[in-house]
């Protein structure tokens, strides 16, 4: 596992250092959506990193067991602080993706949320999740996507500015994959990897425009309540068009054996 996986990963790295207001809403909607369709009796997190989603689920309900599966030992060590009060019913589990180690059909609900575009072998990671959820269970993945309305309009005003002045200013940018990412991740490619082993019950988007510096600017301007408007606005209608929208979603089930 060490050498294809990162196993001191540490989310200090990447979360940002403070959060627009586009942002903050993009990343609370993908957590609601996702766990919205997290509810079972054993829920299994993929990728869980400080386990708070999951730490959420158990709280909610007392019937609830959650397990979290997750490759860095820096993750995990925060993640044993988050679960205190709950580990009676969360465990964690030292594991990665793409070999769990849980028998077939253990889990009513997979979840994994922002994850699989880290994975080494996001495929073989489906291939798994489909394997350990039971029958009538769900999976559900959450992931960014990087052919978004916002990622399309950020390449092109970027490669007008550069056409133009050559000094344009470089560095990462919110429409490139970033360092710690394996895969780059749209609708595409989402369904293309799921379809071989699950079967996609519902696939909706989240949030539009995200990370658009002039939308941010507009948002920031307005009135808290009027921005909260626009961004719930766009938002309905990123549900509908998951191959444009920031995040996408899926609840996916097992494939039905053929009928002998
Ligand atoms: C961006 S974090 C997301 C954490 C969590 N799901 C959340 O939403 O807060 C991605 C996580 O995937 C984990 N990861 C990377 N490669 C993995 C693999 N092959 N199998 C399982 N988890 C992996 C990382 O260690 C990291 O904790």
């Amino acid at each position: 596992m060490r050498g294809k996986v990162d196993v001191r990963w540490d989310d200090e790295s990447v979360l940002p250092q403070e959060f627009p207001v586009d942002v903050e809403y993009l990343w609370r909607r993908m957590t609601e959506e996702t766990l919205n369709k997290a509810r079972g009796k054993l829920v299994l997190d993929v990728g869980c990193g400080r386990a708070k989603d999951l730490t959420e689920v158990v709280k909610e309900c007392s019937d609830v067991v959650g397990v979290g599966v997750e490759p860095s030992e820096v993750m995990l060590r925060k993640a044993k602080n988050h679960i205190f009060g709950v580990n009676d019913r969360l465990h964690l589990v030292y594991g990665i993706a793409e070999s769990l180690p849980f028998k077939d059909a253990s889990f009513d609900r997979v979840v994994c949320k922002g994850a699989i575009d880290h994975f080494y072998d996001p495929e073989a990671a489906i291939s798994e999740m489909a394997r350990v959820v039971r029958c009538g269970g769900k999976v559900i993945i959450s992931v960014a996507n990087f052919e978004s309305l916002s990622c399309k309009l950020g390449r092109w005003v970027h490669s007008i500015k550069s056409f133009f002045r050559k000094d344009a200013k470089d560095g990462q940018h919110f429409w490139e994959i970033p360092p710690d990412h394996v895969t780059k991740f749209d609708y595409h490619v989402l369904k293309r990897m799921c379809a071989p082993h699950l079967a996609i019950t519902t696939c909706v988007g989240v949030c539009l425009l995200t990370y658009n510096s002039l939308w941010r600017s507009l948002l920031e301007r307005l009135p808290q309540r009027a921005s909260l408007f626009l961004l719930r606005l766009l938002d309905r209608a990123a549900r509908m068009l998951p191959s444009l929208s920031d995040v996408i979603v899926v609840e996916a089930s097992r494939h039905r054996p053929p009928r002998s």
